[in-house]
C-alpha cells in the first residue's frame, strides 16, 4: 500500500490538528489550534498527517491520521513539560542526546488497521534521525490497549510504569532508541509533501 503524507508548518498544521481532533469522540480534551501553537512555537517540532481518499465515488481526499512530536529538553519552563522531564528522570538520558516527545497522534476509526500510523511513525523516524535525535519517548495509559499494542508493534520499550489505584489509569512511559537499525525495519511506501 502507498501512503500519502503531509508535513505541515506550524500555523496551518495547528488548524489541521484542531480539525482532525473533532473526529475523535473518545478524547476527553481536544487540542485547539492556539494550544498547539503555544506548545510548539519555540521548540523543534514536526506535524505530520496522512491523507486518504473517501471510500465513496467523490474522490475527496481527507486527513485520516496524524502524529505531532517535539523536542523535550532537560530544562523546561513549561510546567507540564518540566513535570514530564522530572518523571522521566533516571529513565531517559537528556544530557548527551536530543530527545523527541510524541505528543499527539491517532488514526480515524474507518482507517485504522491499514498501516497509516506506522507510515507516519516511519516518516517521523527518518526526520528525527536526520535532525540528530537519539531517542523518542511517549506516554500512554494502561487502558489504551490499542495504542499500547501499536507501540509494541512499533518496537517501543516500556521504561516506566506509574501505578494508579485504578490499574486502567496507570501511566505507561515508553521509548525507542533511534539507532541505524531503525530505518532498516521500515516497510511502507511513503509519498511526502510539505504543506
Ligand atoms: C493506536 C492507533 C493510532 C493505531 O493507528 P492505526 O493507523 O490503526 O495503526 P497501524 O494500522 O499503522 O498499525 C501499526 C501497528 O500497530 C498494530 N496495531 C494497530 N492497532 C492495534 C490494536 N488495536 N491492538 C494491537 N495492535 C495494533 C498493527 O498491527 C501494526 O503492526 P504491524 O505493522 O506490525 O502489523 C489507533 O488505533 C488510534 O487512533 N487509537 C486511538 C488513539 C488512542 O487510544 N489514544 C489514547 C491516548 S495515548
Amino acid at each position: 500500500m502507498d501512503y500519502f503524507l503531509k508535513q505541515y508548518g506550524l500555523q496551518q498544521g495547528a488548524l489541521e490538528i484542531q480539525y482532525i481532533e473533532e473526529f475523535f469522540l473518545d478524547f476527553a480534551r481536544k487540542k485547539n489550534a492556539a494550544e498547539v501553537v503555544q506548545r510548539l512555537a519555540h521548540r523543534d517540532h514536526q506535524i505530520l498527517m496522512a491523507e486518504a481518499t473517501l471510500p465513496d465515488s467523490s474522490g475527496t481526499v481527507v486527513p485520516v491520521s496524524y502524529r505531532v512530536s517535539h523536542e523535550l529538553r532537560p530544562i523546561e519552563s513549561d510546567a507540564k513539560l518540566a513535570d514530564l522531564v522530572g518523571r522521566l528522570d533516571g529513565t531517559i538520558e537528556f544530557e548527551d542526546q536530543k530527545v523527541l516527545y510524541n505528543w499527539l497522534g491517532a488514526t480515524r476509526m474507518d482507517w485504522r488497521g491499514q498501516g497509516q500510523f506506522r507510515a507516519l511513525t516511519e516518516e517521523q523516524e527518518v526526520w528525527a534521525i536526520a535532525r540528530g535525535y537519539g531517542e523518542v519517548v511517549v506516554k500512554t495509559k494502561n487502558r489504551y490497549y490499542g495504542m499500547r499494542g501499536t507501540l509494541d508493534s512499533l518496537q517501543f520499550n516500556v521504561i516506566k510504569l506509574e501505578p494508579s489505584t485504578d490499574p486502567l489509569e496507570s501511566k505507561v512511559y515508553l521509548s525507542k532508541r533511534l539507532g541505524p537499525g531503525v530505518l532498516d525495519a521500515h516497510r511502507g511506501r511513503r509519498h511526502v509533501v510539505r504543506a
